[in-house]
């Protein structure tokens, strides 16, 4: 679709409420060509609509059918993860001499900022943008001082921004009193091919990445940062997702970190690119953050529930998470993590949603 046929940006604000008898708010921002739905428990994008080469609109985010799933989310779909997102070894660090001690909630390491983390909070929607370009929505959260264990009331807000170019901006800031760790991302799963996709091993991906980070058997990091070439894992030219996949028995897909390359610091760099041949439908992600996840629902268990039909399939979505490099906070040659009080943790990545002209 023509970037001139998108004449406005439009946000409507909705109320839904959970079983618990929670009220949330489910925003949705909408250009005419991409339609984006929010909502502020956990922060969790639920759905990115747009029409594939043939006109056919659909949902290319994995959703629960049952609102009331995001209390747990137990997929960690399209949420804000936080405070520190992917795994920190021991669930343990120290800052200037004095260790730690962080809630355990994966073989004894913490993963994506613990137990009761920032995807299961409610945050508190601060205001709606409706601008001429624009429509966006800016959502905070206020984590107190030893929450999961970290140091220092840290105060988060996110900004999630629809503008007419069909870019979603995802904008996170912090503030803290104390030294600590911060580390955020969002852990939405793409299926490019809409609602009812069960598999993205037929999407092909580029990351533009020449390095990644080694993890232990544990998924920990060793702190080696190795070169990609040669390797299953280099993506660096466009291809096939599914080729290879079945090489990783452990971790039965693809769930590793990638050192994005070309960065330049507190810029917009080139992530990734990924496309569904079939659909037409493609996705450029852009990020300030030196690292990303690739992670292919590996153990997604068959199970019911998922938005559009179908069940959740191994492999049936993929996450591209644009974070820090993992557990930083115990390798101090990988970029800093930790935000001092008088400072602020800026985090941006722009996700751009289009349909490519090419025929599969
Ligand atoms: C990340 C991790 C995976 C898994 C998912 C959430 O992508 O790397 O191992 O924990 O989050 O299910």
């Amino acid at each position: 679709m023509p970037l001139t046929d998108v004449k406005k940006v439009e946000v409507a604000h909705k109320q839904a409420y959970l079983e618990n008898g929670l009220a949330l708010s489910v925003i949705t921002l909408k250009n005419g060509f991409l339609s984006v739905t929010l909502t502020n428990l956990g922060a969790t994008i639920m759905a990115i609509e747009l029409p594939d080469r043939n006109g056919l609109i659909d949902n290319v985010v994995v959703a629960y059918e049952d609102i009331n799933d995001y209390i747990t989310n137990r997929f960690y779909l399209g949420c804000t993860v936080g405070r520190y997102a992917n795994r920190i070894g021991n669930a343990r660090f120290q800052i200037d001499g004095q260790t730690f001690q962080l809630s355990r909630n994966e073989n004894g390491h913490h993963l994506h900022g613990g137990v009761n983390a920032f995807h299961k909070k409610t945050w508190k929607v601060e205001s709606i943008i409706e601008e001429q370009d624009r429509a966006g929505v800016v959502m905070s959260y206020f984590s107190k001082d030893g929450e999961e264990g970290y140091p220092g009331n840290l105060q988060v807000s996110v900004v999630y921004e629809l503008d007419k170019k069909n870019c979603l901006a995802v904008s996170y800031r912090a503030t803290t009193d104390k030294k600590g760790p911060v580390n955020l991302t969002n852990h939405s799963y793409f299926n490019l091919a809409g609602a009812s996709g069960n598999s993205v091993t037929d999407h092909l991906l580029q990351i533009n990445a020449k390095s990644y980070t080694e993890k232990n058997d544990q998924g920990i990091s060793t702190g080696k940062i190795l070169p990609l070439s040669g390797m299953i894992l280099n993506f660096a030219s466009l291809r096939r997702l599914g080729d290879n996949i079945e090489f990783f028995k452990a971790d039965r897909g693809y769930n590793h970190n990638y050192v994005l390359a070309d960065t330049q610091k507190d810029m917009l760099n080139y992530a990734a690119t990924l496309i569904d041949p079939c659909s037409g439908r493609y996705l450029k992600m852009l990020t300030d953050q030196p690292g990303l996840q690739l992670y292919t629902a590996n153990f997604w268990d068959n199970s019911p529930g998922k938005k559009g039909g179908g069940n959740f399939c191994r492999h049936g979505a993929v996450a591209l998470e644009p974070q820090a490099l993992p557990d930083s906070v115990n390798h101090s040659h990988f970029p800093n993590t930790l935000l001092e009080p008088n400072d602020v943790y800026l985090a941006t990545t722009v996700y751009e949603f289009g349909i490519t002209t090419e025929q599969s």
